[in-house]
């Protein structure tokens, strides 16, 4: 077969890690006999650098025009003093809303080989866990009205969160179908003992549970949330949730897994066109000194097989590798914790990759 990928490279890190997972995709490519066709194209801080805006609209039709988009990371201190419409954020913001795509699967995981990685008690890491956070994309305070006015107590700013019925249903499907193919447990997570926004959340999540009596169901308020992730994250399988609040519980899901260089995720819309990324930043410390974690991006591009163009071998192939090389202890620098041993650099750890493929 034949795909068209746009790539989003971005800045920092960005470039190194796509590189990798490109790599990884063409290595793909000549085991299974498929093609794959790159069109590079700018977004985040390198676009605002070049041609003035972060979304630039050739980069929004270059995604359109492909059967996927496979995304680094945006941003860096060199751009945040910009107006709010002018931050590289603003790219990613923009991208999900132009493909439409209102559902990111933030899968967390502990790795066996990446147990002593985990900063949870042992006892806790050692019970392991399984998740995914269903995180609604394109609703909520995240796009909501805000503004600056005049308040009872002088100037103030505002920034208002509305859920439609419509909204919240169809992330909520997207949930009870990912568990269906999972553990068959949803939690779904808001703040109805406060917002009306969760309280209309809580009520569409049960109606459209009806649908789905295989699947069992039961409500927790986000800050309880944040704590039993910390206590007890086994006893979560599928997580769904809003723009906000699934921003927030992932990184924190993320860092317990031992590290943030390992999280991929994929954003939805109804098509098969998604955008693959790594839940991780721009990194600009590191930016540059080939020391960037690239299996993130390159589980990001196995989801991209598995989700956008159905290739589940090729998908089980690239995770199965990267399983591997952790297995025989090959560690990128943010995850030696501890260990004897030198740390590999991102183009060695994606050949390591390469060669398990
Ligand atoms: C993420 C990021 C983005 C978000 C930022 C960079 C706009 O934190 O993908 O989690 O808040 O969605
Ligand atoms: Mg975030």
């Amino acid at each position: 077969m034949e795909y068209n990928i746009a790539l989003v490279k971005g800045d920092g890190i960005g470039p190194e890690i796509v590189d990798s997972a490109v790599q990884v995709l063409e290595k793909i490519g000549a085991r299974f006999g498929h093609r794959f066709h790159f069109a590079e194209t700018l977004a985040g801080g390198c676009a605002i650098d070049a041609l003035g805006v972060p979304l630039p609209e050739e980069t929004v039709q270059t995604c359109l025009a492909s059967d996927s988009v496979l995304l680094g990371a945006v941003g860096g201190p060199k751009w945040d003093s910009l107006p709010a419409n002018l931050r590289p954020e603003k790219a990613l913001l923009g991208l999900r809303h132009a493909l439409g795509l209102y559902t990111n699967l933030r899968p967390a995981k502990i790795y066996d080989a990446l147990r002593d990685a985990c900063t949870l008690r042992p006892d806790i890491a050692a019970r392991g866990f399984d998740l995914v956070i269903v995180r609604e994309l394109t609703g909520g305070i995240y796009f909501g009205e805000r503004g600056r006015r005049e308040g009872k107590f002088g100037p103030e700013a505002y920034d208002t969160e509305a859920y439609s019925v419509m909204e919240v249903e169809r992330i909520a499907r997207v949930a009870f179908e990912t568990a269906r193919k999972r553990r068959k447990n949803v939690v779904s997570i808001d703040k109805a003992n406060v917002l009306e926004t969760s309280r209309l959340w809580r009520e569409t999540v049960h109606r459209v549970a009806q649908d789905y009596p295989d699947v069992e169901l039961s409500d927790m308020l986000v800050d309880n949330a944040a704590m039993q992730l910390v206590r007890d994250p086994g006893r979560f399988d599928v997580v769904v949730t809003s723009n906000m609040f699934g921003d927030i519980l992932s990184d924190e899901a993320s860092q317990i897994t031992g590290s943030i260089g390992l999280l991929p995720s994929a954003s939805l819309g109804e098509g098969s066109r998604g955008m693959y990324e790594p839940i991780h930043g721009s990194a600009p410390d590191i930016a540059g000194q080939n020391r960037a974690n690239p299996l993130a991006t390159i589980l990001s591009a196995a989801m991209l097989l598995r989700y956008s163009l159905s290739r589940t071998a090729e998908a089980d192939c690239v995770e199965q590798a990267v399983d591997a090389v952790l297995k025989d202890g090959w560690r990128t620098a943010d995850i030696l914790g501890g260990r004897e041993g030198r740390a590999l650099s991102c183009t060695e750890m994606t050949e390591k990759v390469l060669e398990r493929i």
